[in-house]
């Protein structure tokens, strides 16, 4: 597998925003985007060759849940991987693990990769409210919760630190980092040997993002 970077675009950009950023990038192994739900369609297709990531799905099956975006609709519009659990959606959805479990369960039984965001005080909680059968379906992502959208990331001690806790549960786990990445510190974060990356603010501009995947392209 390439190394991963994926650029969450978090509640930002319009339609014609993404047209141009769009523009901008050639299809490179490992690129994933996260947009907002309504611009999945579109980057599929105008950019068929680049990966899709949804920033978020229902933790039910298809049915009468309101305003839920479900895990086969994500599958249909060619979503790959969805991003589950992160601190945004822990802070202000109130999300639980308990409906990160649910997500992670509906995503896996539809084919789509779980990306499961994690700070540390929620490794412990996360891994007790899913199935060990789950375990080797995801890709767990440490993401400090605070300091997010800065230029300092976590410490090497933290991220390695997160890491072996995960490892606890799933030994050789597919663990990214992600929080204040750019493009002049993402070379620190290399020695981590880390599957991928998560860049929500320094995605935003198409060239950064580019010059981002061009730095770690020789990680893989
Ligand atoms: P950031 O956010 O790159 O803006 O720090 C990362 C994330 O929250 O996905």
């Amino acid at each position: 597998m390439s190394f991963l970077v994926v650029a969450n675009f978090k509640s930002n950009l319009t339609e014609a925003e993404v047209k141009t950023w769009l523009s901008q990038v050639k299809p490179m192994p490992g690129m994933v985007v996260a947009p907002s739900f309504p611009h999945l369609s579109m980057i599929h297709d105008l950019k068929p060759m680049i990966s899709l990531a949804a920033q978020d799905v229902s933790s039910f099956p298809p049915g009468s849940y309101t305003g839920a975006i479900n895990a086969v609709q994500l599958k249909e519009l060619g979503v790959t991987y969805c991003l589950v659990g992160h601190s945004e959606r822990r802070r202000y959805f109130h999300e639980t693990s308990n409906d990160i479990a649910g997500k992670v369960r509906e995503l896996v039984s539809s084919g789509i990769t779980p990306i499961i965001c994690l700070e540390e005080s929620d490794v412990v909680p996360q891994f007790s409210a899913l199935e060990a059968e789950y375990y080797d379906k995801c890709i767990y992502c440490f993401e400090p919760g605070i300091g997010l959208g800065g230029t300092v990331t976590a410490t090497i001690a933290d991220i390695e630190k997160v890491k072996n806790q995960i490892y606890q549960f799933v030994p050789e786990a597919r663990f990214m980092y992600g929080g204040s990445v750019t493009l002049d510190n993402v070379e620190s974060l290399l020695p981590l040997k880390l599957t991928g990356l998560l860049v929500a603010t320094a995605s935003l501009n198409p060239h950064n993002f580019i010059s981002i995947i061009e730095k770690v392209a020789h990680v893989s």
